[in-house]
């Protein structure tokens, strides 16, 4: 296993679609996925994609940690899912706007709509099939795995560049933000923006 660079906002990589997986099972998969794992918990994230280590193929990874419960619709922690070719299905139209991070777009966070319901299908390195309807933190770090695998990075999502900021400068607290009449939660703080780095 190996610890892989993690590329940077900017890089081609990041920009272009990636390449489905034709065998999900095979020996080259496994090793990614590997490398994968070992680079996330390096970096201490909530998710990657392959494209983020210069790999184009359509592999992410992630986990919901523990005191991710928006809305009371996630209360347990979600371990580690690899999703070899993932397909997202939107579920709602309501949106919500909450902090991320990326680890391609390190020192900064924004504030980015999501949309607060969806499925999402896919298989794992072991030819499991994944078929699960998700809210919440949950539903928003498989968007964002997944924008990641059609070239989109979060900057790209939002609507205010204003709430694109350095994460350091949270200490002077959140900036005030209205949508649709609800101002972004002060528990959205440094701690949880920091776990959320996808
Ligand atoms: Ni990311």
């Amino acid at each position: 296993m190996a610890i892989l660079k993690i590329a940077k906002m900017g890089h081609p990589v990041l920009r272009r679609r990636s390449d489905p997986v034709a065998n999900p099972g095979s020996p080259e998969v496994a090793r990614l996925v590997a490398d994968m794992l070992e680079t996330l918990e390096d970096a201490d994230g909530a998710g990657l994609a392959a494209a983020q280590v210069h790999v184009p193929l359509r592999v992410v990874m992630f986990h919901v940690p523990a005191g991710h419960d928006d809305d009371d619709n996630e209360p347990e922690p979600v371990p580690l899912i690899v999703l070899v070719n993932p397909e997202v299905e939107i579920l709602t139209e309501e949106m919500e706007t909450d902090w991320e991070g990326c680890l391609s777009v390190p020192g900064l966070i924004g504030a980015v709509p999501r949309y607060t319901a969806v499925r999402y299908r896919g298989t794992t390195p072991e030819g499991e099939a994944i078929d699960h309807e998700v809210q919440g933190f949950h539903a928003r770090v498989v968007q964002h795995e997944c924008d990641h695998l059609d070239g989109i990075l979060y900057p790209q999502r939002m609507i205010d560049l204003s709430l694109l900021m350095f994460q350091d400068q949270m200490r002077y607290g959140p900036p005030r933000h209205e949508e649709d009449g609800e101002e972004l939660d002060e528990a959205t703080g440094e701690q949880a923006v920091a776990e959320e780095t996808a």
